[in-house]
């Protein structure tokens, strides 16, 4: 039954490295959500367990339903009775699959399918979780310059369908929204990371607290001298309860803290951690290297169009439409750290150091 002024709110893909933090952020929120969030099979103990411990008693209140995103009845029924839906699930792999339609079908089908229940069920407003990745084009850009909201990734790459997935999504909510009349139209925010980092709440094998655990265990062959656009989870996560709560206007919105060159990961690593023992990657590859590479590996290909491209990504909208304040990259990575740690992703040395 629905609690006397409370508003239900639909979390897809909730067992997820930001999803969880995402849920995380709606609870502790003083606005009285009713939760419902989405994982493809609650009866998964291996995936429910981790989550559910995270987040405490707190899970009690979650009505945990089981959805493949690409299943439209289930999506269908996940939405119905909710104000606003937060669709983050989507696939984030670490390489590239033969056949892209194991990115493309999920990521727009189960867009496709959050888009029509929304309608059908006269949802206020809904939250996607895009990427800054069909904003920043690195085929057009040049070093230095900054993207805002109207850019467009327009370049395809057949070695990385990533984008692509992400584009296709992105370009089926907007189509959707044009097209609905307008008696039907509803809310609708894009929200554009660049590379998630930062703690986890439970060990994680997806791809960005994998990333971050090798290169603190210096298990990446090297870091490609490039520059990245980087996000901490936590922020990224609140900019999707700021996208319900703050009002902002149907749009995109970039958020993300910054770009800083690859190898400063490792450098932060092994500022903090040095002391224990740890051996980070901070070695830069050569662009020689990484073109050898990218000849035998495909995944590695697209590295190649980030070099020497110092790219911003101008996050002012972010800051005065949702309220957004960024965390250091400092913070975010030291903490990931500690993190990755915490839940045995990296082998525990500070106990032993201190001892
Ligand atoms: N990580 C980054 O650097 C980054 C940057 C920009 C944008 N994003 C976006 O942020 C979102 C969350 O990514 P993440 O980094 O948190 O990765 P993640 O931990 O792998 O989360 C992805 C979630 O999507 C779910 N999912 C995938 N395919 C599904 C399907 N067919 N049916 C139901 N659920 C499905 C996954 O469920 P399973 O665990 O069951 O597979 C998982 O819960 C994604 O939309 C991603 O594109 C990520």
């Amino acid at each position: 039954m629905e609690k006397s002024g409370s508003k239900r709110v639909v979390i897809t893909g909730v067992s997820g490295y930001l999803a969880s933090w995402v849920l995380k952020y709606f609870l502790e929120s003083d606005q009285n959500f009713e939760i419902r969030g989405t994982v493809r099979d609650s009866t998964n103990v291996a995936k429910v367990n981790p989550l559910r411990e995270a987040i405490g008693a707190d899970f009690d209140c979650v009505e945990l339903v089981s959805a493949d995103i690409t299943d439209k009845k289930a999506i269908d029924k996940a939405v119905e009775g909710c104000h606003y839906v937060i669709h983050t699930a989507s696939p984030v792999l670490e390489r590239a699959p033969k056949d892209p339609e194991l990115l493309y079908k999920p990521a727009v089908e189960g867009t496709q399918a959050v888009l029509e229940a929304c309608r059908k069920h006269k949802v206020e407003r809904l939250v996607v979780t895009s990427s800054l990745i069909t904003i920043v084009d690195y085929d057009k850009l040049e070093d230095e310059d900054t993207v805002t909201e109207k850019d467009w990734l327009e370049s395809f790459d057949p070695n990385s369908p990533y984008p692509e997935s992400k584009l296709r999504a992105e370009k089926a909510v907007w189509k959707f929204l044009e097209e609905l009349p307008e008696e039907e139209k509803f809310d609708i925010l894009t929200l554009h990371p660049g590379f998630i980092l930062g703690p986890l709440l439970f060990k994680n094998n997806s791809v960005s607290p994998n990333f971050g655990a090798k290169v603190m265990q210096g298990k990446m062959p090297g870091i490609p001298d490039i520059h990245l656009l980087m996000v901490d989870v936590r922020d990224i996560a609140m900019a999707h309860l700021l996208a319900v709560t703050s009002g902002a206007k149907t749009g995109r919105y970039i958020v993300n803290e910054d770009h800083h060159p690859g190898i400063s990961i490792g450098e932060i690593f092994y500022e903090e951690f040095g002391k224990y023992g740890y051996k980070p990657n901070r070695k830069k590859l050569k662009h020689c290297l990484v073109k050898l590479a990218a000849c035998c590996i495909k995944d590695v290909r697209p590295v190649l169009k980030y070099w020497g491209k110092k790219v911003s990504a101008d996050h002012s909208k972010s800051v005065k439409e949702l309220g957004m304040k960024y965390r250091t990259q400092r913070e975010t990575i030291v903490d990931m750290g500690y993190s990755l740690i915490e839940h045995g992703m990296v082998k525990d040395r500070t106990k032993k150091k201190k001892s």
